[in-house]
């Protein structure tokens, strides 16, 4: 049996990254695996968050979620705070983890910034919080980009320590072995880290200050076009073979984006407009892209204009995921010694 797990921040500005590195992958993941998918307010909040942005922000990756393909009659759509579990199975898994493991991780140290000691306590536990979101519901498979590749590892580390630790509990009471499945990444494709479009040695992201350097799921067909007429390149032509994007981040990074937008890899996209110029192949680039991304920011618009509808939805996926979750909870307090339910 698998089920996937995965979940996007509500910290505004859905991009490009976000969608070819991992909700577009969440959509694909349906056909042929059980889905929960979780906007995780808790992990936005270990930075501070303006109180109706916030709100707004959760409805909205639930719009982007749902105007992408993901169904949630079919699989569970859900917001992370409304499910306890993930808070208190965080505290148990506090118990598990190690200082030493937080303290090698790099997300933390590029978010904490030089003044680590204002950081809040919740930054430097994010980690922990986004194991328990996965081990709450004995995830298989977690579809995430690769900046997310390190916090992947703590949470198989976190499950193995758990169920080495308890292991004689976890005999006694019965359960398998492996209590906690050790989750698989699920990283592939030809856009696993989108860069930014000013700076091809920096990834896109929500926070950069300049718009232009990334694309948003909402962004308009003139805004597209604009942003990949503008984007960063160097002079020269497309190669017309792989191994000629290696020491070109900026072509490399485009002709991943085209690749992932077109459901094909590099090799393909070099092999029709090897030889091409930036001036040929942009425009390609943003018709495709407008073609695919115009109709999911329409519809996330629409469905933002009945934020009770999308309350709705979230409130009906976080009493489906809690009856997945409650019963693993009760259980892996008994394994711990504590009175279960
Ligand atoms: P977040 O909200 O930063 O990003 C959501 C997803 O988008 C991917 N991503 C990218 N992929 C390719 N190129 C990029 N430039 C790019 N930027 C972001 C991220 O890898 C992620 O998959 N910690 C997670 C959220 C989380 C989570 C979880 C994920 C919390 N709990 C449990 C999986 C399972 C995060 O910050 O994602």
């Amino acid at each position: 049996h698998t089920r996937v797990l995965s979940g996007v921040q509500p910290t505004g500005n859905l991009h490009l990254g976000n969608y070819l590195g991992a909700i577009k992958k969440f959509v694909a993941l349906q056909e042929e695996h059980e889905c929960l998918y979780c906007v995780v307010d808790l992990h936005a909040i270990t930075m501070w968050q303006e109180p109706d942005e916030l709100t707004h922000n959760i409805r909205e990756v639930t719009a982007a979620f749902i105007a992408a393909g993901i169904d949630p009659k079919a699989h569970i759509v859900f917001n992370q705070s409304q499910v306890g579990a993930h808070a208190e199975l965080t505290w148990l898994l506090n118990c598990v983890a190690r200082i030493g493991w937080l303290n090698r991780m790099t997300q933390f140290k590029e978010k904490a910034g030089k003044d680590r000691e204002n950081a809040s306590v919740g930054l430097y536990d994010y980690p922990v919080l986004m194991a328990a979101d996965i081990l709450i519901y004995h995830a298989t498979h977690v579809p995430v980009g690769e900046d997310q590749k390190q916090h992947l590892e703590l949470a198989r580390d976190i499950a193995q320590k758990f169920n080495n630790d308890y292991a004689e509990s976890i005999a006694k009471l019965g359960a398998p072995e492996e209590f906690f499945p050790l989750p698989e990444p699920l990283i592939s494709g030809p856009a696993t880290r989108v860069m930014s479009f000013r700076d091809g040695s920096k990834k896109m992201s929500k926070s950069e200050v300049s718009d232009m350097s990334r694309i948003n799921m909402t962004d308009d067909a003139d805004t597209i076009a604009k942003k990949i007429r503008k984007a960063k390149t160097d002079p020269e032509p497309l190669p017309s073979e792989v191994e000629g994007l290696k020491e070109r981040p900026e072509a490399r990074n485009l002709v991943g984006i085209y690749a992932a937008l077109a459901d094909t890899d590099q090799a393909a996209v070099l092999a029709e407009y090897g030889g091409a110029t930036f001036s040929t192949f942009k425009p390609a680039l943003a018709e495709l892209a407008t073609e695919k991304l115009t109709p999911i920011g329409d519809e996330m618009r629409r469905l933002l204009n009945d934020p009770a509808e999308i309350d709705r939805i979230l409130g009906d996926g976080a009493a489906r995921a809690r009856k997945i979750a409650d019963p693993i909870l009760a259980k892996t307090k008994e394994i711990v010694g504590l009175i279960g339910s």
